[in-house]
């Protein structure tokens, strides 16, 4: 009797340990889904970027590890977490591409990722512009570094524009910088409730972006961009000559002021340009911009803004205002007109 009772637990010991050589083999590894992007690579994840999204894009093998996936983010301290809801997810040959757009916020980030409660870290960091950051940094994110498009995305972002696209295909791929593919990923850039730059609105992201011959490599433009956006503004050059240059036009940071894709504000401007935008920098205007008429606030700002004095560019004088400061005011206070040769040059028209 014991004898075989010793028997089976040997034969059980030996199916375990049988089992346990085998654990290595079996279909199922230790998680059935891949972060496709972003990359973690060594670790480190820093992500630079005016918007405060990010695409998080899972590969799921396993339907089993499908029902159970979920994204949390941490949200505070004590370790209270949200849930990030799928934006949506595709099949491509039995496998799930599961889409979310995780926010950030400034500094450090973590996300878990279930099943296996794996964690996600990302620093970001939120930038105006993207002119001075070093991409070389291994630890900057950049997800085109080494493909336009990686092989597991172009399964289904192709050339293919969605159907709901309203593009004129035939009249755009005239150009040679009509790039279709980048729409189904990057449609939210040039979204249609903004103010669009026309170049961008056309999917004419190789205008920009390209490297090299070809489009086989995308750049983001750092240092002065002025130059790319003087190729198509050619008249705009004339900043350059002018003698009184304000200080972000005469470094080449347009981008600092417009986004070459599209913004909330006319002119792809991120603030109102009459002068929300100019006191976002010079913050000490702050009470001259405000909004009630008071004893500081002169009455133009309300309706012409900074701009009705100032040029945001380049003018002949002195702080980029539009004219010499008496023909100036004298320009819109008639009634202070003298007998000066401002009232005259004021007058001829
Ligand atoms: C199985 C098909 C499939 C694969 C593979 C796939 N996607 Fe997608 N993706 C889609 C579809 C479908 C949409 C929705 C497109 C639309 O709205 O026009 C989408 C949308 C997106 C969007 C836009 C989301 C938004 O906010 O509008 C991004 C970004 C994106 N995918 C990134 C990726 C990346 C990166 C990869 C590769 C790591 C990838 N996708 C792989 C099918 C796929
Ligand atoms: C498969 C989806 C996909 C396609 C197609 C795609 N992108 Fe991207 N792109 C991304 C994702 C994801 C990021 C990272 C930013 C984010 O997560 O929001 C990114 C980032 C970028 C950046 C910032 C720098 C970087 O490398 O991170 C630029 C510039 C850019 N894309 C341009 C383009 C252009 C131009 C095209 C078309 C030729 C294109 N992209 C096509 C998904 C895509
Ligand atoms: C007029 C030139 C121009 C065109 C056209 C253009 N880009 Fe850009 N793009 C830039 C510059 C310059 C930057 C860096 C901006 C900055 O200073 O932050 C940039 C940055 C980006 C980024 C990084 C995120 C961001 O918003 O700064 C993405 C993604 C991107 N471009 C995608 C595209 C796609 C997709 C298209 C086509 C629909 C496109 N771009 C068309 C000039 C352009
Ligand atoms: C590939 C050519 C091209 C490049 C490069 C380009 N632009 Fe443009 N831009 C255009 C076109 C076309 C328009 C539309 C002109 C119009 O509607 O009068 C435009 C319009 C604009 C407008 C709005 C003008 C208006 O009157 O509404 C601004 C602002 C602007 N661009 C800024 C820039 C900046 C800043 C850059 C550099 C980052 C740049 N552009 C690069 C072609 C270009
Ligand atoms: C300090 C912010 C700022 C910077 C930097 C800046 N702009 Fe502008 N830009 C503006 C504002 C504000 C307007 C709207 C002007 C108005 O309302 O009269 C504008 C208007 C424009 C327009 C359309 C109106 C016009 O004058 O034709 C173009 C084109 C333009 N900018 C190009 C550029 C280029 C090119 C650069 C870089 C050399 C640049 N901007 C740098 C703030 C800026
Ligand atoms: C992105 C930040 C930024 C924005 C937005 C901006 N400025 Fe400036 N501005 C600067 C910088 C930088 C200087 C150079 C400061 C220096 O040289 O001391 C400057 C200089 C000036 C000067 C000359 C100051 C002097 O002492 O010579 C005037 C005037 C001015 N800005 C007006 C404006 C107006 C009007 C707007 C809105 C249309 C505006 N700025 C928007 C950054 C900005
Ligand atoms: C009615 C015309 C007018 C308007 C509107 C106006 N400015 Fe000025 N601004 C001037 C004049 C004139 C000077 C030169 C003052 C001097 O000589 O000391 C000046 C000087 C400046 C300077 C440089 C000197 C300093 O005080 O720092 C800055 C920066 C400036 N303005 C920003 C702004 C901003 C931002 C706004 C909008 C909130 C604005 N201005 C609206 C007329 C105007
Ligand atoms: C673009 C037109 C414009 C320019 C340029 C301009 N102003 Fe004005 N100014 C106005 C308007 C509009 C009012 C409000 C009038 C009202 O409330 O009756 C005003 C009001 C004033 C007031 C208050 C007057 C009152 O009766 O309450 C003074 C003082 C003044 N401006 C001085 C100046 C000076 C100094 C300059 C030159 C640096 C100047 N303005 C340039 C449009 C302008």
């Amino acid at each position: 009797m014991s004898c075989l009772k010793k028997l089976c637990h040997l034969q059980l010991v030996r199916l375990c340990g049988l089992l346990f050589l085998l654990m290595p083999m079996l279909p199922y590894p230790a998680h059935a889904y891949t972060i496709l992007t972003p990359q973690t690579g060594n670790g480190k994840l820093m992500i630079q970027a005016r918007r405060s999204t990010t695409s998080l894009v899972l590969k799921v093998t396993n339907q089993q590890d499908l029902a159970y996936l979920r994204v949390e983010q941490v949200i505070n301290r004590k370790g209270d977490t949200q849930v990030i809801d799928a934006l949506g997810h595709w099949k491509d040959d039995g496998v799930d591409y599961v889409h979310y757009t995780l926010p950030m916020k400034r500094g450090s980030n973590t996300y878990i990722i279930y099943p296996d409660e794996r964690e996600l870290k990302i620093r970001y960091r939120p930038v105006r512009t993207l002119l001075n950051v070093d991409f070389e940094d291994p630890a900057a994110h950049l997800f085109h570094r080494n493909a336009v498009v990686p092989r597991d995305c172009a399964k289904c972002h192709t050339e293919k524009l969605p159907k709901d696209a309203n593009l004129d295909v035939k009249r755009l791929r005239k150009n040679e910088d009509f790039s279709p593919v980048c729409f189904s990923c990057h449609r939210q850039l040039i979204s249609q409730s903004m103010w669009l730059h026309s170049p961008s609105a056309n999917v004419y992201c190789m205008s920009c972006h390209r490297k090299g011959k070809g489009n086989t490599k995308i750049t983001v433009l750092t240092g002065r961009v002025d130059e790319i956006c003087f190729e198509c503004h050619v008249n705009k050059q004339k900043f350059r000559d002018q003698q009184h240059v304000h200080g972000p036009v005469g470094t080449g940071d347009c981008t600092v002021c417009h986004d070459p894709h599209g913004d909330k504000y006319k002119f792809q401007l991120w603030a109102d340009g009459l002068s929300d935008l100019c006191v976002g920098c010079h913050a000490d205007k702050k009470d001259a911009a405000k909004k009630s008429i008071g004893f500081y606030s002169h009455g133009i700002i309300q309706g012409g803004g900074c701009v009705a004095c100032h040029s945001p560019h380049a003018s002949a004088v002195r702080f980029q205002l539009h004219k010499p400061i008496n023909e100036l005011c004298t320009s819109c206070h008639i009634e202070l007109q003298g007998l000066s040769r401002a009232i005259r040059w004021a007058t001829i028209p």
